[in-house]
């Protein structure tokens, strides 16, 4: 079960112990959407206990893929997954739903334009509001036909057994983007190259070469031949370090406070937060594990240590992308952070930089708001307040980390948003305070 809607957060003088973060949910989408077009059965173990991945679920029963939980543990589900091969889909008789998740509609989105049926695709609220002319025109261009509401969700997809291979470059840096193209290419005549604005995280690449499919890389530039086929694979999913995150914010801003972290993904487009957790002054220890099949894996111990003040540029936003609202919570426990170039933050689940600078806001912060990032002036401490997550599970999250710092309570409305990447979030944070 999910968090209530409305949670009251505490403050708290340090937290300490050991966490396992939940499945990846990035890692958790790819590996479910690549076993369903593979040939033969795939076995997942740690699959995100997240809503955005039950989506993707959704979405594949509703192509006709048998996907039949098989356990489940601290670490997430275990899936057996029938692929279908290919081109093996069926027609959907309803709409498919992504509910909150841009990845689902964007990632299926390069799948079934490969597929020789129509389709239609849609999301909540949040969802409805956000950008796919970055998917749509890329698609098109390689021969799906793509309804949309103005560019925005609903879509409804022509997909084409014969798509065209193309270059693309992308104007956004996005790995939904890069993934949706890679995944049309891979069912397109010849070989599909995009060039990226910026190098984003690279499951996709390494995900399909774990299904048997050659990828290969160039500096910015990834190219995928069609016609390969996938084969089945049995992969384990490492814990997010996104979610993990939090919990490493909140050692890094808590007085004698010590979090381990353990079984987490460390592929190196993730791992930025590390270095700038290290610059704002945390002790951060990183052991390297045996790798989980197709990506590095490992133990991070934060220690408390923070003050300094931070400023984030335009070239480390893709590899820190998610982190962005934990880290402006974490500037209002002391030290300063500015962040730019991060325009992108106004078109995720919520509008990421005017609904994290209410709240922060509300909770007493001092915070200046840019048309592309924002600047959180630590210094004085928070008193806590009545703060709305906007039905955004990472704002949900940020605002309870920053809330553990303030002098009184704060009363978090949309907590719930949670379960989208983390559903055992409040229960984990009770367990941390020592
Ligand atoms: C994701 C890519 C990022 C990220 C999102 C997950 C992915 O989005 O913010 O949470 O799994 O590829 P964009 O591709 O829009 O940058």
């Amino acid at each position: 079960m999910g968090p209530p809607q409305t949670v009251i957060v505490h403050p708290t003088a340090h937290v300490e112990g050991e966490v396992r973060p939940p499945g990846d949910k990035s890692i958790s989408h790819r590996y479910a959407m690549f076993a369903a077009f593979a040939d033969g059965t795939s076995t997942l173990e740690g699959y995100s206990t997240g809503a955005d991945c039950a989506s993707t679920l959704n979405c594949l029963r509703a192509l006709g893929v048998v996907v039949q939980v098989t356990g489940r543990d601290a670490a997430g589900l275990s899936l057996r997954i029938t692929g279908r091969g290919p081109h093996g889909f069926l027609t959907p008789a309803d709409v498919l739903d992504a509910g909150n998740s841009g990845s689902t509609m964007r990632m299926l989105a390069g799948i079934l334009s490969a597929q020789p049926f129509v389709s239609r695709i849609s999301g909540d609220e949040s969802l409805s509001r956000r950008p796919m002319r970055r998917i749509i025109v890329p698609l098109e261009r390689m021969g799906a036909r793509i309804g949309s509401n103005d560019g925005r969700p609903p879509l409804v997809i022509q997909g084409s057994a014969r798509l065209q291979p193309i270059d693309f470059h992308t104007e956004v840096p996005s790995a939904q983007v890069k993934s949706a193209i890679l995944l049309a290419g891979l069912h397109a005549d010849g070989e599909t190259r995009v060039t990226e604005a910026a190098q984003t995280r690279d499951h996709t690449e390494r995900g399909l070469k774990a299904f048997g499919v050659d990828v290969q890389r160039e500096g910015l530039t990834v190219s995928i031949k069609g016609g390969q086929r996938a084969s089945a694979a049995s992969l384990r999913v490492p814990g997010d370090i996104s979610s993990a995150a939090f919990w490493m914010v909140a050692a890094a801003a808590l007085p004698n406070s010590r979090v381990v972290v353990k079984d987490v993904g460390l592929n190196p487009t993730r791992t930025a937060i590390i270095d700038v957790l290290r610059r704002m002054g945390a002790q951060v220890d990183v052991d390297d594990g045996p790798a989980a099949h197709a990506e590095p894996i490992g133990q991070i111990v934060v220690r408390h240590g923070q003050s300094k003040s931070v400023v984030i540029t335009p070239e480390e936003v893709p590899g820190l992308i998610d982190e962005l609202p934990v880290l402006a919570a974490l500037a209002t426990h002391g030290g300063d952070l500015k962040v730019s170039g991060a325009k992108e933050l106004r078109v995720k689940e919520s509008d990421r930089i005017a609904d994290l600078a209410k709240g922060l806001r509300a909770m007493g912060a001092a915070i200046d708001e840019f048309e592309d990032g924002f600047h959180v002036h630590g210094g004085s401490r928070l008193r806590g307040g009545d703060v709305d997550a906007r039905n955004d599970h990472r704002l949900a999250m940020a605002f309870a980390i920053a809330a553990l710092g303030a002098t009184g309570p704060t009363t978090i409305h949309d907590a719930g948003a949670a379960a989208v990447s983390y559903p055992e979030f409040f229960s984990v944070l009770e367990s941390l305070r020592a």
